[in-house]
């Protein structure tokens, strides 16, 4: 079993890709903390890194994820360009747990945080060409239940991005806000946000020419950029800049609703 955790389809599609070349399944890391997965003989773990360091979703889902500890453990990490101490923090989780993890490996993907700085996800997609041959080199290094951990050195930075109050104020930096203006109430972000912390509501006051109900967001937020990402109106900003339409990204194998958690 592979469990991903994806804010715009990178991780789900690696995920994919490995669990195809290995012949498993995959499935959401938040609807996974559900389930009893002790007969399950190998287990993957798919997530992104942020700031250095482990998605605080993934880093709260793992120590209640109930694997056996003679699992052979696998973490794949699709990252911008540095994975951190993505791997090592959740091999610390899952050790407290008695599992140890056998393999670990990054992947360069396009960076989805790239749309915060002004700058275009999409026009990092050259990375895709180097992908094909890590993925082969992941899935028959899997296949054979080999040990190593590849491109992920224990960083100093990524500890002291790690350290709580730091992280909050990093990852708070993407905390998304809605444009009530541009909103159409769709509930697009609601039903993509892996933490059910998009609400809609209806408007407090109606509006004339915009649409009864209106997006809200709560402060669970784990700064995936999903909602920011999948918006049709661009309505979700970060940092009090106007989302651009170009540079909305998401995994080109893979399709939005792929990516919602709620119907
Ligand atoms: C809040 C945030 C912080 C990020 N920090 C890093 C980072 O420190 N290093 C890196 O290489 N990529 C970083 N990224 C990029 C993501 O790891 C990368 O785009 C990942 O593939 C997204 O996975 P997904 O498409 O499955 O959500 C960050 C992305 C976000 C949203």
């Amino acid at each position: 079993m592979i469990l991903y955790f994806s804010g715009t389809g990178n991780s789900l599609a690696i995920a994919r890709s490995i669990a195809q070349g290995i012949g498993d399944e995959i499935k959401p890391l938040v609807e996974a903390v559900r389930q009893d997965l002790t007969n399950e003989k190998r287990i993957g773990l798919v997530y992104p890194s942020y700031d250095f360091n482990t998605p605080p979703a993934v880093r709260n889902i793992v120590p209640r994820l109930k694997i056996s500890n003679e699992a052979y453990v696998f973490i794949v990490i699709p990252c911008g360009a540095q994975a951190g101490n993505s791997i090592w923090t959740v091999r610390r989780l899952l050790r407290e747990k008695g599992v140890e993890v056998s393999y670990a490996h990054k992947i360069r993907v396009p960076d989805n945080s790239a749309l915060v700085f002004g700058r275009n996800p999409n026009d990092q997609k050259w990375k895709f060409e180097k992908f094909a041959g890590r993925l082969e080199r992941i899935i028959a290094d899997v296949k054979a239940e080999k040990k190593a951990f590849h491109y992920s050195t224990w960083s100093f930075l990524g500890w002291i991005m790690g350290q709580p109050k730091m992280e909050a104020k990093l990852l708070g930096a993407f905390r998304p806000a809605v444009r009530e203006d541009k909103c159409i109430g769709c509930g697009t972000c609601a039903k993509i946000c892996p933490m059910r912390n998009i609400a809609v509501n209806e408007r407090e006051e109606a509006v004339a020419g915009q649409s009864e109900t209106v997006a809200h967001v709560g402060p669970h937020c784990t700064a995936c950029l999903a909602c920011v990402h999948a918006c049709p109106k661009q309505a979700l900003e970060v940092g009090g800049k106007p989302t651009i339409k170009e540079r909305q990204y998401r995994h080109p194998q893979v399709k939005l609703a792929e990516l919602l958690l709620r119907k």
